[in-house]
């Protein structure tokens, strides 16, 4: 008797050869639109699947989890996780997985490149170069601020905002970080580069910083954590950057903060609506640096991403516990054979 492989339904087409090896063990579809598929459709294929690779993007609530008989693993494509109700997962014997340890690397140096930005008016000076309004070099053209001196607050110091603390060692900058937890061997290896990597409250951090990096995940402590009063703390134009999660930010009352001049500028990478639509008012403001949530988007990253979310895709099928499991607990669950 031959045993039919499981099926998992895979929400976008992945860089790399992790689905050609996925399709060797499990019978593969692939949602091949560019954006995300539609929720009723992923809940419909979820409804007849064992697995489901998905991204960021895809909604994976307790509705189509329950909806869901057949599934044993949602392999997120991603270290972020607050697309899917982990919970809601956990008491329904789904185990969920993520990418951890892969994008560190490649979200610090996008974080770096939106401070870079930000402080130099770089994106400022390729329109302005752009739209044929370069005139003449001018003693006051596009002056903006030095990273160089300037001290950098960085909010959770992960992996990512260690990686960012790194690099503004570097560049020389003063670098003080407010954090969840103490991070005293972090700070102990950062330090020994330079110079001490000191914890702050979030407040005081806020009003002594330059530049501020939020590195935090987003959970219900998180959401909404720099809102109008944190903003009202930083120091006159200091500025702002966001490669975490866009709804840890009140971004009305960023806009306002960024239009008014309070603050010199910003560098963000997410915001509270994906895409960021196209009538949001940040997209008027010079001083306000925009990428599409790139903070992983390298290729080897995401090759990578794809083969670690893969790999314990088919680890879960075979009732293994895979290594980036989020509930863990699921694995006295019966185990599909691939
Ligand atoms: C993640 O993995 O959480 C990132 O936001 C995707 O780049």
């Amino acid at each position: 008797m031959t045993t039919q492989q499981p099926r998992v339904y895979v929400t976008r087409k992945l860089t790399g050869d992790a689905l050609g090896r996925l399709s060797v063990s499990a019978r593969v579809a692939i949602w091949d639109g560019e954006d995300a598929p539609p929720y009723d459709v992923l809940a419909g294929e979820a409804a007849g699947s064992e697995a489901l690779v998905t991204l960021l993007t895809d909604r994976i609530d307790a509705e189509l989890l329950g909806g869901s008989p057949r599934l044993r693993v949602v392999a997120n494509v991603a270290t972020g996780y607050d697309n899917i109700d982990l919970d809601a997962a956990t008491r329904l014997g789904i185990a969920v997985t993520n990418t951890p340890g892969i994008l560190e690397e490649t979200t610090a140096d996008l974080a770096f490149a939106l401070l870079l930005a930000s402080a130099r008016r770089v994106a400022e000076g390729d329109r302005l170069v752009r739209n044929g309004g370069w005139t003449s070099w001018s003693p006051t053209l596009l002056l903006g601020r030095d990273v160089h001196g300037a001290t950098l607050g960085i909010v959770g110091l992960g992996k990512i905002g260690s990686a960012v603390a790194r690099r503004a060692l570097g560049f020389g900058m003063r670098v003080i970080y407010f954090s969840r937890r103490c991070h005293s061997a972090t700070e102990t290896e950062l330090g020994v580069m330079l110079r001490p990597v000191n914890y702050r409250p979030l407040d005081e951090l806020l009003s002594q910083s330059d530049f501020v990096s939020i590195h935090l995940p987003l959970t219900a402590e998180t959401r909404g954590l720099i809102g109008r009063r944190e903003l009202a703390l930083m120091k006159p134009q200091a500025h702002l950057i966001n490669t975490s999660r866009g709804p840890l930010v009140d971004q009305a009352a960023l806009y306002e903060a960024l239009a008014e001049g309070r603050l010199g500028g910003g560098g963000l990478d997410v915001y509270e609506e994906e895409p960021l639509p196209a009538d949001s008012p940040l997209i008027s403001l010079p001083n306000v640096v925009l990428t599409p949530h790139l903070g992983s988007a390298t290729v080897v990253t995401r090759e990578r991403m794809a083969d670690v979310a893969v790999t314990d895709c088919l680890r879960a099928l075979r009732g293994e516990r895979p290594t980036n499991c989020l509930n863990p607990e699921v694995f006295a669950k019966a185990a599909v054979a691939v």
